[in-house]
């Protein structure tokens, strides 16, 4: 993450707890010739590789085309058994569809069943799909733009909003100005749903089966507005508001987030001071304590050298570090609370460490030039700007703006960035895109919703909202904090999850799924015997749920 607003600010609402973005670099994708077809080559040890010819204009083939980066992980049933492509998209935008799968394919696919393909891709303009959206020359100008590392709260100093306003405007005028390949006019959301249609016609298939998450969920709307009797099976997790989205107001993402902190404070004095070392009392006095921190570290930010980093934790550092372990607090609370006491007691370097989990920026100094492919941060950027009704605003509307937000929640100070200020810039807009509503009377079948009980930038009421617009469509909830079901194990969650692919099974109305790990590292509840074939799925819901972590926290070049 960044300080600015160029990944900051956007990156906080959309970066996806799946948006994996490095990969070991084991597959040479630019040796591979598009083709319009789906010509498969090993790649990967286990997965299968192609690239995807599709029109950058699905309106006029003439503009040319983009190379979709293609990823499965194959079935393994009898050809008479055999569903077809399952499409997973983790989020971001901007994530690598690819490397994402590399890693969790195979946890994905004992979810599902391996009946289905496992199938990724890389966005068009995203990562190994080409031609690439980049704003910068070279990785080092790219570091350089970004140096600072973590996202500045924009109640950090009374100069944040007019500083990233500008910076907005900087990123704006330099995308367009370097965007020789024309691929940031195509790069929105309604093509990226053409693309899944094209994609899974490849197949021979002609409806959808998808799972997506975070920006997935609006991903999938999408597409189920457009292609409303495409829909085999829509699965959308962390669900966000898509006309929010195509708005450029992001608001209503923060409706549960302080909910999480909350929860924070909650289950920490339930949990004692053995298991949250931030413990107090009563959540009341853990609330307390946390703003005494809070106040004494912006008055004094804590200068931190360890042999391997160095830094400040300051104010805006703070805050980051909670509200980035509100994506996953199953595996940050416990880490996060030994943080704040030691910040407390002086000591900075274990909240530092907690957001630092990437080596720093090194310059890559061979003579060949590097495949450019981590574009996550420029690949947001394009995406939702690109997507969004043009925001112009000057800095007194964004202050209003800001003002009005953080009436929601008192972490708008990350959220509202996204979409508003940063796109407050942009300057490539398609006059023809999809910008909403998103819904459909009828699609040809229910879309599947979920939403966690307390989830920082997806609530419960963006999935509401999204529900009322796809009628037939069902909702459940996971009882836990966090980004999405994936951040913590669900026996129950998984079962409705493979249940709906597999059987066309939907969740009874007001269903409420428990989480099998609890907060703080308690061990959870007594659990049943489990069932043959649980062990195999509870195993896939962890690797899952322990991806996500570094990923969250990994600072800015590695994912946003
Ligand atoms: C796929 O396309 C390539 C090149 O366009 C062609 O050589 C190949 O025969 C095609 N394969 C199939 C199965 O159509
Ligand atoms: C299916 O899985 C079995 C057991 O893991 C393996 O031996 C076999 O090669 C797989 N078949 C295919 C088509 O992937
Ligand atoms: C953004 O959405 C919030 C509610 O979610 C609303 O209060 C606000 O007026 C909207 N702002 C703009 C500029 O549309
Ligand atoms: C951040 O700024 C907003 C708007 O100026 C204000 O309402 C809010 O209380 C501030 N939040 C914190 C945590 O200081
Ligand atoms: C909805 O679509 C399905 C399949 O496309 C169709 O069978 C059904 O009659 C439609 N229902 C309504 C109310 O239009
Ligand atoms: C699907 O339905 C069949 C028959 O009712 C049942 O045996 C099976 O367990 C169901 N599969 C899932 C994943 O729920």
């Amino acid at each position: 993450m960044v300080s600015l607003s160029f990944v900051s600010l956007l990156s906080v609402l959309l970066v996806s707890p799946l948006a994996v973005a490095q990969a070991p670099p084991t597959f040479l994708w630019d040796q591979l010739t598009p083709s319009q077809n789906l010509s498969w080559v090993e790649c990967y040890s286990t997965f299968q590789c192609t690239r995807l010819e599709v029109p950058l204009d699905y309106s006029d083939p003439s503009v040319g085309t983009a190379a979709l980066a293609i990823i499965r992980l194959q079935a393994n049933v009898s050809n008479a058994e055999y569903r077809g492509p399952l499409l997973f998209n983790p989020g971001g935008p901007g994530g690598s569809g690819v490397d994402t799968l590399v890693m969790l394919g195979q946890s994905l696919q004992v979810i599902f069943g391996s009946q289905y393909d496992i199938v990724s891709f890389d966005p068009r303009g995203v990562s190994y799909s080409t031609p690439v959206a980049a704003f910068f020359e070279t990785d080092a100008e790219r570091a350089l733009w970004n140096a600072g590392t973590l996202p500045t709260s924009l109640n950090a100093s009374a100069d944040a909003i007019p500083h990233d306003w500008a910076r907005a405007n900087v990123l704006g005028q330099l995308a367009a100005q370097r965007d020789a390949s024309g691929i940031l006019t195509y790069m929105t959301t309604d093509n990226v749903a053409r693309d899944m249609l094209r994609i899974t016609e490849s197949f021979g298939f002609e409806k959808l089966q998808y799972y997506g998450i975070s920006y997935g969920s609006v991903l999938g709307a999408t597409f189920a507005a457009l292609f409303p009797d495409k829909v085999e099976r829509i699965l959308i997790d962390g669900v966000l508001d898509a006309d929010a989205w195509f708005s450029a107001n992001l608001t209503i993402e923060a409706t549960d987030t302080d909910k999480v902190l909350q929860t924070f404070f909650d289950s920490c004095a339930a949990a004692g001071p053995s298991l949250c070392a931030f413990y107090a009392p009563t959540p009341a006095a853990i609330a307390a304590r946390l703003a005494a921190l809070t106040a004494a570290v912006r008055a004094h930010p804590v200068p931190v050298v360890t042999p391997t980093a160095y830094g400040v934790v300051d104010y805006s550092l703070l805050r980051s570090a909670l509200f980035t372990s509100f994506y996953v607090p199953y595996t940050l609370w416990a880490p996060l609370a030994q943080g704040l006491a030691a910040l407390e007691a002086g000591d900075g370097a274990p909240l530092f460490s907690l957001l630092q989990t990437a080596p720093p920026f090194a310059c890559d100094c061979s003579a060949d030039p590097v495949p450019f492919h981590l574009n996550n941060g420029e690949a947001i950027t394009a995406i939702q700007c690109g997507d969004a009704v043009e925001v112009p605003d000057s800095i007194e509307e964004l202050r209003a703006y800001v003002d009005n937000a953080a009436k929601t929640s008192e972490f708008v100070e990350f959220l509202v960035g996204g979409g508003r200020v940063s796109c407050s810039g942009w300057k490539v807009y398609r006059k023809d895109r999809f910008k909403g509503p998103v819904c459909a009377a009828n699609t040809s079948f229910p879309l599947l919703l979920l939403t966690t009980s307390a989830d920082p930038v997806a609530p419960t009421a963006a999935a509401l909202k999204t529900l009322a617009g796809f009628p037939g469509s069902a909702l459940f909830t996971q009882d836990s904090p966090g980004h999405a079901s994936i951040t913590a194990p669900s026996l129950c969650t998984a079962g409705y999850f493979r249940a709906y692919f597999q059987n066309g099974t939907l969740p009874p109305p007001g269903t409420v799924c428990p989480v099998d790990v609890a907060l703080f590292g308690a061990p959870p509840g007594a659990s049943a015997k489990r069932a043959e074939g649980e062990d195999a799925m509870i195993a896939a819901l962890k690797t899952i749920a322990d991806a996500v972590r570094p990923v969250i926290t990994r600072k800015f070049g590695a994912v946003l």
